[in-house]
């Protein structure tokens, strides 16, 4: 099949949020890296997104902040859009799911599905809040994680440990919101029978699509092997696109059933908006000779490979050709979290980094998450600039176009004879067309960049070894070879690096003067520039980034840091309930054990561990050392000296970190797990037992 254009859609980002780094390394991005390669290449090309305006995320936000959905939808959409406008990402359309043609089309979807009896209806007990009598979804759930017993788990996941649950899991769940316990109740909703497509993904996945990457093959795989089972496409909710069917009242479409059908209503939108120039939407749709491709998440991967294809096969829609999804990117170490703050926002970076969207956009790719999870660092943002863009890249085209201002008056000067290094120099950026398109065409964006970048070192390399500077003295001729051939690796590297640089590359080809109509296919090239043309005026590509600018990113990630752990310390005072009481037991047993009164004669922390505390007691007895683990309670042990405390006496010694501590103190161990020392509130004997 030879594809006669290519539609490219990158996720819908929830508006519940600004978006940050993490958005734009994963999916915006590489997206628009592909795009820009393909309309250089002089494809036909559609790139669709929007804001996904429904679902959980928007209207917990809206309460977070006490505005109502619409307000928080209008906020972030504008912000969202602004922001991938600021970076480059060239979107043919940026609408949004609260659109009147998208919340027609997406019912309308529902509708023929439903008509043409592509769903089942089933009842089931779903979790309620018996006090506001609403259902919960399960990001409106919250409760103790089974696994790390983290309190404030999610009802879908737990972000302490990152385990992925269901409601069910969650240790005494309470309504996210109002505090209430919740109860189950009936309620009945539309599945998509995933069962059923299950011989069909099976062969259009694992057999005809071999190619797609590991990472998502493999996450499909294990969906399909474990079996696929019905999935609901309705929720019981207020905000969302109404289900289009008698009995349905109270209950919208699910935000991931709408989400995907986005692609096609903004695809209308556009198209009705600009028919001449986009034609008839159902070619991108419909035609089999439109290549489609999904540019999303790694969190995306089974609505985008398996749920959406389903509903796009029921009702005969264009499959995806390739869905390539990045893992995550982390920050510092730590997983990016919009509800913890913890992100480099794009409109904050822009504040902060005026002008400097290609560096984000380089660092992001020279990183980027294709195989594995990787890491953003700010010394690592750094080190990129100083060292590849501004020391390699910048420093090649800067050289060449102040060295030819200062010789040839800013005019491209005649190439004569090249010598066997010029043309051996030559013969290697001639190669570089071939290797990326490869690369591109492959998705592995990350090597497609280092090789532009490589091209650019070939340059560097270029003008050091052959040192034009020093020649100019005594051999102008080869001296303005020289810078011939340096003027032309400088408008080739304005074209290889157009996909990823966009700013830059617009920068280079007006300082270089480079007619429009070059493009990908002249990349290569050693003619691209004509002598005796007159360049532009001469900038700086990049600048240096100095350490003060990068110490304040890390300062205010401490902040942040700071500040989410005084918050988890406060949910978990809110949230705490008494441990359940013990099995019965009696006086007797009760007795076994010897609690004392004792007064504390000195306290110091033990050498070497973070956690013991050595007490000195005065126990009536001629005294005792008793070691205690709550060093990391009490930053200052001495507040403990001279306060009458109980310990358990007739524990056998035992010894820690070479010291004998005989007995223990006892203590109240609090939520945020702090423990407190219980004191005596007044004075006994030392010695006297408790009981
Ligand atoms: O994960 C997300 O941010 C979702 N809003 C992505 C939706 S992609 C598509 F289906 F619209
Ligand atoms: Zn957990």
């Amino acid at each position: 099949m030879t594809f006669q254009r290519s539609l490219i859609t990158a996720a819908l980002p929830y508006a519940n949020g600004p978006v940050h780094i993490g958005h734009l390394a994963g999916v915006y991005v590489p997206a628009d890296i592909y795009v820009r390669y393909l309309r250089l290449k002089g494809k036909k090309v559609l790139f669709v997104c929007g804001s996904d305006e429904h679902g959980v995320p928007v209207t917990i936000r809206a309460r977070k902040e006490g505005i109502t959905t619409q307000q928080v939808v209008d906020r972030y959409h504008a912000l969202i859009k602004r922001s991938f406008a600021d970076f480059g990402i060239s979107f043919d359309i940026y609408s949004r799911t609260t659109s009147e043609t998208h919340h027609q089309f997406a019912a309308d979807y529902f509708r023929k599905m439903y008509d043409a009896g592509q769903f089942v209806e089933q009842t089931s007990e779903q979790f309620y809040d018996p006090e506001t009598g609403h259902f919960l979804t399960d990001r409106n759930i919250r409760g103790e994680c089974p696994r790390c017993h983290a309190q404030g788990a999610y009802g879908d996941q737990c972000e302490k440990c990152g385990a992925t649950l269901s409601p069910d899991e969650l240790i005494n769940p309470y309504n996210a919101e109002t505090g209430n316990a919740l109860a189950k109740k009936e309620t009945k909703h539309w599945y998509l029978p995933l069962d059923q497509y299950q011989p069909w993904l099976e062969k259009w996945i694992l057999e005809d699509h071999k190619e797609w990457r590991p990472n998502v093959y493999g996450q499909c795989k294990s969906w399909l092997d474990g079996g696929l089972k019905p999935r609901a496409v309705t929720r019981d909710l207020e905000w969302g696109i109404p289900v289009p069917v008698e009995g349905a009242e109270g209950k919208v479409l699910y935000v991931w059933f709408d989400a995907p059908i986005g692609y096609i209503s903004n695809t209308i939108e556009l198209c009705q908006a600009q028919p001449e120039k986009y034609g008839n939407w159902e070619q991108w749709w419909k035609q089999q000779d439109t290549r489609m491709i999904h540019f999303i998440g790694k969190d995306n991967i089974v609505f985008h490979c398996i749920v959406f294809p389903s509903m796009l096969k029921a009702q005969g829609y264009n499959l995806p050709d390739n869905v390539p999804s990045n893992e995550f990117l982390n920050l510092e170490g730590d997983k990016i979290s919009t509800s913890r703050n913890w992100a480099v926002w794009l409109n904050e970076y822009l504040d902060d980094f005026p002008g400097k969207q290609d560096v984000l956009r380089y660092v992001l790719t020279a990183n980027a998450p294709e195989t594995k999870d990787n890491d953003f660092t700010w010394a690592d943002f750094q080190a990129r600039n100083n060292n590849e863009l501004v020391a390699i890249y910048g420093n090649f085209v800067n050289r060449a176009l102040v060295l030819t201002g200062k010789y040839f008056e800013g005019h491209v000067p005649e190439c004569g004879e090249l010598t066997g290094y010029d043309r051996q120099t030559i013969e290697e950026f001639c190669h570089v067309k071939d290797t990326l398109e490869s690369l591109l065409e492959n998705f592995r964006f990350r090597d497609a960049q280092k090789e532009a970048m490589n091209l650019a070192r070939i340059g560097n390399k270029y003008l050091a070894d052959t040192e034009p500077w020093k020649l100019a003295k005594t051999d102008m001729a080869r001296t303005a070879t020289i810078l011939h051939v340096s003027l032309q690796i400088a408008a080739n590297l304005a074209i290889a690096f157009e996909p990823f640089l966009p700013f830059s590359s617009e920068k280079l080809r007006s300082m270089l003067q480079m007619d429009e109509q070059i493009g990908w296919e002249d990349l290569g090239r050693i003619d691209l520039l004509h002598t005796g043309a007159k360049l532009g005026e001469v900038s700086l590509l990049f600048e240096k980034i100095e350490d003060s600018a990068i110490q304040a990113q890390l300062d205010r990630l401490a902040r942040i840091k700071a500040d989410n752990e005084r918050a988890a310390r406060d949910e978990a005072l809110k949230q705490w309930r008494p441990s359940p009481i013990k099995a019965d037991t009696n006086i007797d047993e009760f007795d076994k054990t010897d609690i004392r009164v004792a007064t504390v004669l000195d306290c110091q922390p033990v050498k070497k561990s973070e956690r013991l505390l050595q007490f000195r007691l005065d126990d009536g007895m001629g005294g005792r050392t008793i070691l205690s683990g709550i060093a990391q309670s009490y930053p200052d042990p001495s507040v403990l000296i001279g306060k009458q405390v109980l310990f358990i006496a007739n524990f056998p010694p035992r010894k820690m970190m070479g010291i004998e501590s005989q007995g223990m103190i006892l203590s109240a161990v609090d939520a945020d797990g702090r423990l407190v020392v219980t004191t005596v509130s007044a004075p006994v004997k030392n010695g006297t037992q408790v009981g």
